[in-house]
Order: structure tokens, then C-alpha cells, then sequence
């Protein structure tokens, strides 16, 4: 796999900025409405918008088959997933790189009377013995951290032979990384690859964005050995970021943003590109046995 788009190294100094990013903006609290003091309320519209914008996700993940099922969610935002393995009845476990999102999260689990272990942890060193989950899942996640590779051998070790791995993973082309990159890149005379802008200006610093067969070979390489690059489900969406129907996050409040919402023919972007070049990539796979 070629990796020249962007930089891929283990690398410390990048994963605190990734943290610092997160800790200041936990990803979804800009739904939270702030001067409601009821958490219970003032999250299940959080949640609400979340799954009504990331249409596809609450399918993907599968929350009502987890019952009874050991689930390991690594990277939490403001905790929508975790809360929904806990209702439906998961043993389920969530490990964050931010203080904030843990205590967040805790704080909503609490107020409803659920129960989930959760803990401030690093994707490339998680704090558990080999082969202890049915499910790894993480949604939109692993393209933050520096040494995706390093955090992907770690979903297989810690999960159980049959388990299954479930990802978002950020796609490459996507009709978002051109936008992003029309944005920041010939039009400030900036000539980096549409990959590199999005490493540089999309959420927390370094984010990377892969195509299908970068992922099946990450995945095959890192899984050892047994898995087959064919049994890997990889299926790209139209996300909300290529449709632009996402709630502005502090770094898009320009005017810019605002005049490229409302002119933007997204029926057709809908109807004439599609699924093919949406931002958004699910990756299913089982631990071979
Ligand atoms: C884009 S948010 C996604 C949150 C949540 N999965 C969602 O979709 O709402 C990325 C989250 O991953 C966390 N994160 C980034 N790198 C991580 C790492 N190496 N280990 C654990 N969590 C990480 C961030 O702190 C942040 O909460």
C-alpha cells in the first residue's frame, strides 16, 4: 500500500494534538443545547440528529442483536453508541483518548441507570488481555490515530476468533475530500493531493481517508493469518459531509460554508455520483478461528 498521500508513523507529539482536539471538541456536543439542565433530555436529542445524520449507522452497527454480546467501542464522542449497546442489553465496554468524552459519558450513563465500563485508553495500546470481545466496534475513529495499523492489530488481538470487527472508516474519493480540497487547496494556491488537505484541515490534525483496497490489504496484513481479502464487507455512503446537510462545526462557521450549503445541488450529487464517492466506508470482518 502506498502511503504518499500523507505521512503514517508512530508519533506521539501528533496523538497529543489528536487529543487536544478532542478534548476541546468532543464530536456531537455542538447538538447539545447548552442551557438545558436535563443530561437525559438535553442527550436523547443529541442522539436524535446524530443517527438522523449518519443515516446508515444505527443498522450498521447492529445495537438490538448485541444482547448479552461483549462489546468493545473504541472512541466515544459524546457517547451515543456506547449508550445505545448499554439499553440494548450489551455487555459493553468504551475505552476514549479524552477525559472529556469518558466523564461525559459517565454522567449520561448514570442519569439513565445504565452500566458500561469506561475508561480513558489509547486505540494503539488497549488495557486488555487477548481475545476477550464478541464485537470491536469504532465509528469514525481509527483515521485519527496516527499508527491505524497499530490500533487495527489491536481490534483483532483483543477480540475472540469468530468475533467481529465493524469500523468506520473515512473513504477515499469522496465527493467532501474534492469540496475540502477546492477550498483549501488551488483556490489559496495550495497544491497538495485532495488526501493530504484532508489530513491537514478536516477535524482533529493527521486525518486520514483510505480506498476499498487500501483497507482490505491493512486488514488482511494486520488480522495474521487466515483472513481473505474477499470476506471483508467494504461499502462507501453518502455521508453528510458530502451532502452537506451536517450541523457546521466552529471550524466551518465562515460565510464560505454557509453559501456553499445553500447553493449545493445535492439531488444530484444524490442522483448522478453516489454511494461510490461518499465520505463514509463500514468495514465488517470476522476474526478467523
Ligand atoms: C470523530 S469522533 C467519533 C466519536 C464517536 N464514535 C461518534 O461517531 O460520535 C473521534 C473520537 O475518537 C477519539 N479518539 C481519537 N483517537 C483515539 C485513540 N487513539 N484512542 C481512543 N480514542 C481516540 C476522540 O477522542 C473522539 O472522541
Amino acid at each position: 500500500m502506498s502511503f504518499d498521500a500523507f505521512p503514517v508513523r508512530p508519533d506521539e507529539e501528533l496523538k497529543r494534538r489528536v487529543k487536544a482536539h478532542w478534548e476541546k471538541d468532543p464530536c456531537g456536543i455542538r447538538y447539545a443545547d447548552s442551557s438545558n439542565a436535563d443530561i437525559v433530555a438535553a442527550f436523547t436529542d443529541v442522539d436524535r440528529q446524530l443517527y438522523q445524520q449518519d443515516y446508515m449507522r444505527a443498522a450498521f452497527a447492529g445495537f438490538e442483536q448485541a444482547r448479552g454480546k461483549k462489546v468493545l467501542e473504541v472512541g466515544l464522542g459524546v457517547g451515543s453508541d456506547l449508550l445505545s449497546w448499554a439499553r440494548a442489553g450489551a455487555d459493553v465496554c468504551g475505552v476514549d483518548l479524552t477525559e472529556t468524552s469518558v466523564n461525559l459519558i459517565r454522567r449520561r450513563l448514570d442519569a439513565e441507570g445504565l452500566h458500561a465500563r469506561v475508561m480513558v485508553g489509547d486505540a494503539e495500546n488497549l488495557p486488555f488481555g487477548d481475545a476477550q470481545f464478541d464485537i470491536f466496534y469504532s465509528w469514525g475513529v481509527l483515521h485519527h490515530t496516527p499508527d491505524t495499523e497499530k490500533a487495527l492489530r489491536q481490534a483483532w488481538r483483543v477480540l475472540k476468533p469468530g468475533g467481529t470487527l465493524k469500523l468506520m472508516l473515512y473513504h477515499y474519493p469522496s465527493v467532501f475530500a474534492y469540496l475540502v480540497w477546492m477550498l483549501y487547496g488551488p483556490l489559496r494556491g495550495n497544491l497538495a493531493s485532495p488526501r493530504r488537505i484532508v489530513f491537514d484541515h478536516v477535524e482533529s490534525p493527521g486525518t486520514k481517508s483510505f480506498t476499498e483496497q487500501e483497507v482490505r490489504e491493512m486488514l488482511v496484513r494486520t488480522a495474521g493469518d487466515g483472513l481473505a481479502a474477499e470476506s471483508i464487507k467494504l461499502r462507501p455512503h453518502l455521508a453528510s459531509s458530502d451532502l452537506l446537510t451536517f450541523e457546521l462545526s466552529e471550524k466551518y462557521r465562515e460565510r464560505k460554508w454557509q453559501i456553499i450549503r445553500s447553493i449545493y445541488p445535492r439531488a444530484l450529487v444524490k442522483r448522478l455520483i453516489g454511494d461510490r464517492f461518499g465520505f463514509f466506508m463500514t468495514v465488517e470482518a470476522s476474526k478467523p478461528r
